[in-house]
C-alpha cells in the first residue's frame, strides 16, 4: 500500500473512501467531519440522531456521497469518549476504520488525521499513529490459506490536511508510522509462523534478512561457540530438541562515543514445557514463545531506519524446549554463563535460563541500558490481563523512559514491584537459586531471576506474556488474531528517547 500526505479540502480529493470521525455523545459534528456533514446535506447528523452513530470507539458507519463531494464514499469512525482520547485510540481508531473496508471493492482510501485538530493531541504523533494503524489494520495473519484471501486490497492510503503549517509535522509522523506498521507487520509475521517453519535456525536467518535489508549488523553465535562461552543456560534448554539453538546479535552502530542500549528478546520458537511438560489444551499457542525475540528484530529494523544518535544492539536466543532423551530435568544443577548455579525446579521456567545467558552477554559486552522482552510469565497474564505489558525495573529513570516511550507508541505497560523479600522463594539448598519458587507472584519471581545476571546495569524487563497474541478477533474489529507485534514501537521509541537525553 502506497502512503501519502498530501494538502488539499477533503471534500475535494477523490478517492473511493474518505475517513472521518466522531467523538462519542457529539450531536452536531464540527470540524472536517461537519464541514462533510454539510456538503453531504446533514446525512452524518441524521444518523446521529437515529442513533446509527453514537461515536463509540472504533464504531464505523459507511455512507454513499452520490456525487456530492469528490470522495465516492465517507466513512465515520468512532472515537470514544474525548476524555479517554490517546495516541493508542488514534491507532485503534484508524486500523478499524480500513478493517472495516476489506473486500468492499475500495482500492484508494483519503483520511483526515484524528485527533489533530479537536483531539489536541500531537500533530506528528497522531499522523504516525493513523499511518501504523492502516498498516496494521489491514494485516491477516492467514499464512498458509491456500483460498480466499485474493482479494481486498487497498492500495493507496492518503492522508488530507487543509492546513499547509501542519504538512511538515504530518510528512515526519507519516513516514515514521508507515516503518513501524510495516515492522509489526512483519513482527506479526515471524510470530504467526507455525513451530516446524520457525525453528532457531530460521528465526536467525529472518533476522539476517531483516539485518541486510537495513543495514545492520549480524552475528550468530551456534552451539559450539555457546558452549566455548558456557551459555548453559540455553544449552540446557536446547538439550531435549534436535533444532540447534542459535544465539542471534544484530547490531546498529550510532558511533564508539555513544551509549549502548542492549534488547533481548526470548526467542522460544516452541514451548512444550520441557519434561515439566505443559498441559496438551492451548499449547498450539506457544509457537508464540518467540514474539520477544522477533519484537526485538524488528525495533532494529525500526531503529536503523530511525537513525538515532546511540547504539543498539539486538540479542535474541532463540531454541526449542522439548522433552526426550537428552531433555534437562527437573533437580539437574546448571552453571549459567555468569558462574551461577541455577537448581532446575520446572523446565517449563525455561525462558528466564535463556535469557539469563543472553542478560549476562548484554551486561559482560558493556551496554548501558538493558531491556528484556519475553513471554515470560503466565502469572502476569492472571496480574495485568491480555492487554497490558508488565514491567519490572533496578532503575526508576529507565523504567520513565520507557514509560513515556510506551505512551507515545501507543502501548499499554504497568509496572510491577520487585519486592527483594520474595528472593526467598527462589532460594536452593543445592544451588544459588531455584529456576522457579512457590506458585503466588510468579510474574515478580520471573523479574527477581533475571536480576540477578543485570550486574547493575540499568534494566526493564517487560513481560508481554499477555498482549503478545490475540487467540482471536475477539470484539478486535481492529487487528486479526495471532501475534500482535506487542513491543517493536515502545522500544523504538526508547531507543530515540534514551538518545535525545544522553
Ligand atoms: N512461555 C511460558 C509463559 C507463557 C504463559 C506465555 C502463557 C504465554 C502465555 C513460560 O515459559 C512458562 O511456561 N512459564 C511458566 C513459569 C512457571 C513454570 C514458573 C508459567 O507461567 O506457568
Ligand atoms: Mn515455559
Ligand atoms: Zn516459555
Amino acid at each position: 500500500m502506497e502512503i501519502r500526505v498530501i494538502q488539499g479540502s477533503i471534500t475535494d480529493i477523490s478517492s473511493d473512501v474518505l475517513v472521518v470521525n466522531l467523538f462519542e455523545g457529539v450531536t452536531v459534528p464540527g470540524g472536517a467531519t461537519g464541514a462533510v456533514d454539510s456538503a453531504l446535506g446533514g446525512t452524518i447528523s441524521e444518523m446521529i440522531a437515529s442513533k446509527e452513530l453514537t461515536g463509540k470507539l472504533m464504531e464505523t458507519a459507511l455512507i454513499h456521497t452520490c456525487g456530492k463531494i469528490a470522495p465516492k464514499r465517507v466513512l465515520v469512525v468512532g472515537l470514544g469518549k474525548s476524555g479517554k482520547f490517546d495516541i493508542e485510540a488514534v491507532h485503534k481508531v484508524s486500523a478499524a476504520a480500513m478493517r472495516s473496508l476489506r473486500q468492499k471493492g475500495v482500492r484508494t482510501v483519503t483520511s483526515i488525521i484524528h485527533g489533530a485538530g479537536i483531539g489536541g493531541l500531537n500533530t506528528a504523533d497522531a499522523a504516525r499513529a493513523v499511518v501504523e494503524g492502516a498498516i496494521t489494520g489491514l494485516y491477516e495473519g492467514d499464512l498458509y490459506k491456500t483460498t480466499g484471501n485474493e482479494d481486498g486490497m487497498i492500495e493507496r492510503f492518503t492522508v488530507v490536511e487543509h492546513d499547509e503549517a501542519k504538512i511538515p509535522a504530518i510528512q515526519s509522523g507519516a513516514r515514521e508510522g508507515e516503518i513501524l506498521g510495516k515492522a509489526v507487520n512483519e513482527a506479526r509475521t515471524l510470530g504467526n509462523e507455525p513451530g516446524n517453519r520457525m525453528t532457531p535456525t530460521i528465526l536467525a536467518e529472518r533476522a539476517r534478512d531483516a539485518a541486510q535489508l537495513n543495514g545492520l549488523e549480524y552475528e550468530v553465535l551456534d552451539k559450539a561457540q555457546m558452549e566455548e562461552m558456557g551459555m548453559n543456560g540455553i544449552l540446557c534448554v536446547a538439550s531435549g530438541s534436535v533444532q540447534p539453538p542459535k544465539l542471534i546479535i544484530l547490531r546498529y552502530k550510532a558511533g564508539a562515543d555513544r551509549p549502548t542500549l542492549a534488547l533481548v528478546g526470548k526467542g522460544l520458537t516452541f514451548d512444550s514445557g520441557g519434561i515439566s511438560i505443559k498441559p496438551s489444551e492451548g499449547m498450539q499457542k506457544m509457537k508464540f514463545d518467540m514474539c520477544g525475540g522477533a519484537a526485538v528484530i524488528q525495533a532494529l529494523a525500526v531503529i536503523a531506519q530511525l537513525k538515532p544518535d546511540i547504539n543498539v544492539t539486538g540479542i535474541i536466543p532463540a531454541t526449542e524446549n522439548l522433552s526426550g532423551g537428552a531433555a534437562f530435568k527437573p533437580g539437574d544443577v546448571i552453571k549459567c554463563m555468569s558462574g551461577k548455579t541455577v537448581e532446575i525446579i520446572s523446565t517449563d521456567a525455561e525462558g528466564r535460563m535463556i535469557l539469563s545467558d543472553a542478560i549476562t552477554y548484554a551486561a559482560k559486552q558493556g551496554a548501558n541500558y538493558i531491556v528484556d522482552i519475553a513471554t515470560l510469565t503466565g502469572a502476569c497474564v492472571v496480574a495485568l490481563g491480555n492487554d497490558i505489558t508488565g514491567l519490572m525495573t533496578n532503575n526508576r529513570e529507565l523504567l520513565n523512559s520507557l514509560t513515556s516511550a510506551a505512551s507515545v507508541a501507543g502501548e499499554r505497560v504497568w509496572e510491577l514491584p520487585l519486592t527483594s523479600e520474595y528472593l526467598d522463594m527462589l532460594k536452593s539448598t543445592v544451588a544459588d537459586i531455584k529456576n522457579c519458587g512457590s506458585r503466588w507472584g510468579g510474574a515478580i519471581q520471573a523479574g527477581l531471576f533475571l536480576q540477578e545476571f543485570v550486574e547493575g546495569t540499568p534494566w526493564v524487563h517487560m513481560d508481554i506474556a499477555g498482549p503478545a497474541y490475540t487467540e482471536d478477533d475477539c470484539g478486535n474489529s481492529y487487528r486479526a488474531a495471532g501475534a500482535t507485534g506487542v513491543g517493536v514501537g515502545t522500544m523504538a521509541q526508547l531507543a530515540v528517547k534514551l538518545a535525545e537525553q544522553a
